[in-house]
C-alpha cells in the first residue's frame, strides 16, 4: 500500500508540559517521520505561504480569529495525492480542532475513496472536534478512527501498534 503521511507543526514557542518552551522541530513533525519511517510512507508537510508567529501568544493569537473566520490559509506547496492509497494525516489540537492549513489541505485534497488516518498531538484536549471538522471537508474518504498523542512524550510502540491493526485491516 502506498502511503502518505502529510502533516502540519509549527517550530517556535509552545505549551508542553504546563510550561512555555522552543521547539526546534515541532512535536507533529517528530512523530510523523517516525511514522514515514516505519510505513515506509512518503512525508508531506502541509506549510504556509504566511508563516505563524514564532511567539506562542501570538500564535494562539492567529489560530483563534482563523477559526473564528474560517479561514483557508494559503499553502507554500501542494502534493499530489492519485498515487496514495493511505493518508496519514498529522496535525496538532489547535484551539480545539485542526490547525486551519490543515483544512486548506484537505479542501484541496480529493481522497475519495482513500483510507485517512488522522493523527492529533496534543497537551491533554485529544482530537477535539477535529475528527468532525475533517468528516466534513471529506465526505468520501475513508475515515479511520483518530489516533490522539500527547506531543513530547508519545508512545511510540502504542503508536506503532495502533497503526499496524488500522493496516492490516485493509
Ligand atoms: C495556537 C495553539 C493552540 C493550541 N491549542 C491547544 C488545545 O486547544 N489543546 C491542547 O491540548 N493543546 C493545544 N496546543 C498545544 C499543541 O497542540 C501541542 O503542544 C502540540 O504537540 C504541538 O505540536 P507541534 O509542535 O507539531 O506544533 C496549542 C498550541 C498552539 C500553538
Amino acid at each position: 500500500m502506498k502511503i502518505l503521511v502529510a502533516y502540519f507543526s509549527h517550530k517556535g514557542m509552545n505549551y508542553v508540559d504546563g510550561k512555555i518552551i522552543p521547539l526546534t522541530v515541532g512535536n507533529t513533525e517528530i512523530i510523523a517521520k517516525k511514522i514515514a519511517e516505519f510505513t515506509d510512507g512518503d512525508l508531506f508537510e502541509i506549510r504556509t505561504v504566511e508563516p505563524y508567529p514564532y511567539d506562542y501568544k501570538e500564535c494562539v493569537k492567529t489560530a483563534v480569529s482563523e477559526l473564528k473566520a474560517d479561514a483557508r490559509p494559503a499553502l507554500a506547496d501542494t502534493v499530489d495525492v492519485t498515487p496514495y492509497e493511505v493518508v496519514v494525516l498529522g496535525y496538532p489540537n489547535w484551539c480545539g480542532t485542526t490547525p486551519m492549513p490543515v483544512k486548506t489541505f484537505l479542501s484541496g485534497a480529493d481522497l475519495s475513496g482513500k483510507i485517512l488516518i488522522p493523527f492529533c498531538s496534543n497537551e491533554g484536549s485529544g482530537m477535539g472536534v477535529s475528527e468532525k471538522d475533517i468528516a466534513k471537508l471529506c465526505p468520501d474518504a475513508i475515515l479511520k478512527k483518530g489516533i490522539s498523542v500527547h506531543g513530547k512524550n508519545f508512545d511510540e510502540t502504542a503508536l506503532k501498534n495502533r497503526l499496524k491493526t488500522i493496516l492490516a485491516d485493509e
